[in-house]
């Protein structure tokens, strides 16, 4: 170390990584990593060193990725600075200009402004489909058909399409087929088994878990994922250390929380369902979700007003359960469809999809379920 107080300052105390047997997982807060000569360097590109730059690797991405990848049952995975990261790098893993994809209609709305407005700039096609309906895919596939993109639970209104039907017939067609597990989560549907190639989430929601960070993970075969890690990094769409090692903290608990949000969930489903002022709810059945690794239904659930008009006054009733535009933290929020993530609908789009002025969306947390119901029932009172 050099002997004067300003270089002093820069160097004193430094610890480089010291086998010291943490419990937890330490988070590699750094950007870089610092190597003994020049041999090692060669060595991290003939593959043999982990790391190089945050950007390109970090221990605390790892743990993510590898994680989610063993609890989907994939091979490999890559994570990514949010859950859109993660759906870019799957999707520009496979397509080339000129190719086509095929996707449900009931998409997030992140994804399909990606393909609509992104992608189609590298003349990447996309086509939207009504999943709920049994049609064949025959009708839809071009030469050019490159992927089928679908969703586990749709958002807002949580529709569960035939996934192994539709899953089935992609591959028929040599179609590589993506899926949006994130209402689902692994712990109940793996759709990797179901015969998907690449599974992808916004760890945001119930992976992270407390509505903390913003991360995404994507998962499939070493092959797949190989490209994808590339455009993370070359994008430059890497997950922070920080924001992985609150991701993988918060999966620890998924489980626990996931039973529990979805247990109230039905509770809540079922309150709403006989309510007077409540027209229609939207919840996932049994058979829906009969493929389902685990017979829960989720943890949302959408029902809308029998007086559109008094929305206004429902959200400012609610005491404890705060209007928030995202989901699946321990708390329960509810979100409006309409003035949030369907804003650009036309009145006519609302009409024809069922996401109208009077459509709430709630975000079940782990809290009392008698408690959510008294505060659900004092607004809907008022
Ligand atoms: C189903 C689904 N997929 C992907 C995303 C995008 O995730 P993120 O916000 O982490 O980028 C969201 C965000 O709400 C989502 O609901």
């Amino acid at each position: 170390m050099g002997e004067r107080f300003e270089t002093k300052t820069v160097h004193i105390g430094h610890q480089p990584l010291r086998q010291v047997k943490s419990k937890s997982t330490p988070i590699y807060q750094t950007s870089v990593f610092a190597f003994e000569g020049l041999e090692d360097v060669e060595q991290y590109y003939a593959g043999e060193g982990e790391y190089l730059y945050t950007r390109n690797g970090n221990p605390n991405q790892a743990e993510l990725s590898d994680a989610i990848a063993a609890l989907e049952g994939a091979s490999a995975g890559v994570s990514a600075a949010s859950g859109m990261g993660a759906i870019m790098a799957g999707l520009l893993a496979v397509l080339k200009p000129g190719d086509h994809v095929l996707a449900s209609h009931e998409i997030y709305g992140g994804t399909y402004a990606l393909l609509h407005k992104e992608l189609s700039r590298f003349q990447i096609e996309l086509e939207c489909m009504d999943l709920n309906e049994k049609q064949t895919l025959a009708d839809h596939v071009r030469p050019t058909t490159r992927l089928f993109f679908m969703e586990t639970i749709t958002n807002p209104l949580l529709t569960v399409a035939d996934m192994p039907y539709w899953i089935k017939q992609a591959k028929e067609h040599g179609l590589t087929v993506m899926i949006d597990n994130t209402f689902a989560t692994p712990y109940l549907l793996q759709p990797i088994s179901l015969g998907a190639d690449l599974v992808v989430h916004s760890a945001t929601k119930y992976i992270g878990g407390h509505s903390d960070v913003t991360s995404g993970v994507l998962v499939g075969s070493e092959e797949l994922i190989a490209r994808a890690r590339e455009i993370v990094v070359s994008y430059g769409a890497s997950l922070s250390p920080f924001e992985a090692w609150l991701t993988s903290r918060g999966l620890k608990t998924l489980a626990l929380r996931m039973d529990r949000q979805c247990d109230n969930a039905s509770e809540v489903a079922g309150y709403l369902a006989q309510h007077p002022a409540v027209r229609k709810v939207h919840y996932p059945t049994p058979e829906a979700t009969r493929f389902f690794a685990r017979q829960k239904q989720g943890a949302m659930v959408s029902f809308t007003l029998e007086d559109e008009s008094k929305i206004y006054e429902f959200y400012r009733a609610l005491q404890w359960i705060k209007f928030a535009p995202s989901l699946a933290g321990v708390e329960t929020s509810v979100s409006h469809p309409v003035t949030t993530s369907h804003r650009a609908f036309t009145e006519e789009q609302r009409q024809a999809s069922g996401i109208t002025m009077g459509l709430v969306r709630l975000s079940v947390g782990i809290e009392s379920a008698a408690d959510i119901i008294d505060e659900l029932g004092r607004a809907l009172e008022k």
